[in-house]
């Protein structure tokens, strides 16, 4: 792009949520794989989660929750300059975020997916400044969404216990008043991939004599619960705290702690090693379960509609997961 664009500070003007009506309850789980309502709550915190059946599509969830983030902005979806889709789960491997799109008729925008699993909505949020910030857009829609469930083995009580299906979206917005993005750090570590994935298993076929391709299907999720669990209470302190500093702030300047809502214990282990009292903590881990890439713009959705977080408010979040990846943001609500 041009070099004429004027340098422009960051916005966080609208939110919105969507999740599908099914309900399954934890003790309806039990019926499915041998575990319970006990063993689920006391370990995660997960009470129930959203289930998207076979009408509901991850472009219609995440539209929903992208025109609630419009409305609240009160921004015209012409006016949208970019869609970036965070999401493992797209129905198009070539991507989702076309059909997004489309649906909004957000016809000026152009649209991509971005996929790093449960970080994707703070990668997002952190690739829309980019653009932001150089001036060669005003309104970016930030949306995570994901229906793991259509890729959760159910035989498998290690995983199907932990994932729900949602959608959440932010309209970020360039503005020449001061940037409320005060800090931002994202990261990855190949080396621990074998921990969480979906991954591809290739089925050779010989397609003439001598030329072997592979074609395949993707598997269930499969993930070291354990290592994970380490990982994130070891990395995501770790990230928020530069980004504290980064922001020249202490922990007791943070309002509220959004952090991706995989795990009760996880969030309060963090918010613990953070010093951030549990009030401030933002927590809806119990309803949804870990919507994934959906799961941080849902609870901030949440709070804001509860009227808990107000404009100014200073919010620390962070994303972590497969990859592995994390990432930390500070940010403040509202313009
Ligand atoms: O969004 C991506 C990020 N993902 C995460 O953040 C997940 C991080 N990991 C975790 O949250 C936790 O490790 C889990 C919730 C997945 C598991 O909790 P844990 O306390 O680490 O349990 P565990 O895997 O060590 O399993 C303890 C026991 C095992 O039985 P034995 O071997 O001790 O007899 C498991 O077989 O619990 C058993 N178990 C279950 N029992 C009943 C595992 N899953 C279940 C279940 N119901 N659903």
């Amino acid at each position: 792009m041009s070099s004429n664009h004027t340098l422009m500070g960051v916005t966080f003007i609208g939110c919105g949520a969507a999740a599908p009506e099914t309900i399954v309850l934890n003790d309806e789980l039990a019926q499915v794989v041998d575990t319970s309502d006990e063993w689920i709550s006391s370990r995660t915190g997960i009470r129930q989660r959203h289930i998207g059946h076979d009408r509901e599509s991850l472009a219609g969830l995440a539209t929903q929750a992208a025109q609630q983030a419009l409305e609240m902005a009160g921004v015209a979806a012409e006016d949208v300059d970019l869609i970036i889709l965070a999401t493992s789960s797209a129905e198009d491997l070539f991507g989702s975020a076309c059909r997004i799109q489309a649906q909004l008729g957000a016809t000026k925008a152009v649209a991509f997916d971005l996929t790093a699993a449960c970080s994707g909505f703070v990668f997002g949020v952190v690739t829309a400044a980019q653009f932001l910030r150089s001036g060669v857009y005003r309104n970016v829609l930030v949306i995570g969404a994901d229906l793991l469930s259509r890729w959760v083995d159910w035989q498998d009580r290690n995983t199907c216990v932990l994932f729900g299906d949602g959608a959440g979206a932010v309209l970020m917005q360039g503005t020449i008043n001061p940037d409320r993005l005060l800090g931002f750090e994202i990261s990855s570590d190949g080396s621990q991939n074998c921990c969480l994935n979906l991954s591809f298993k290739p089925e050779l076929r010989e397609l003439i004599p001598g030329v072997v391709l592979t074609q395949g299907k993707y598997q269930y999720i499969t993930m070291n619960g354990k290592e994970v669990y380490r990982f994130a209470i070891n990395r995501v302190p770790d990230a928020i705290d530069k980004v504290i500093h980064q922001a020249h702030l202490t922990s007791a300047d943070i309002d509220w702690l959004i952090l991706h809502q995989a795990n009760q214990r996880i969030m309060d282990a963090v918010a613990l090693r953070l010093q951030i009292p549990p009030e401030k903590v933002v927590s809806n881990v119990a309803k949804y379960g870990n919507t994934s890439a959906a799961s941080i713009p849902i609870a901030l959705t949440e709070a804001v509609r509860a009227g808990k977080i107000q404009t100014g408010d200073t919010i620390a979040t962070s994303g972590f997961g497969a990859g592995l990846s994390w990432g930390a943001a500070i940010f403040k609500w509202g313009n």
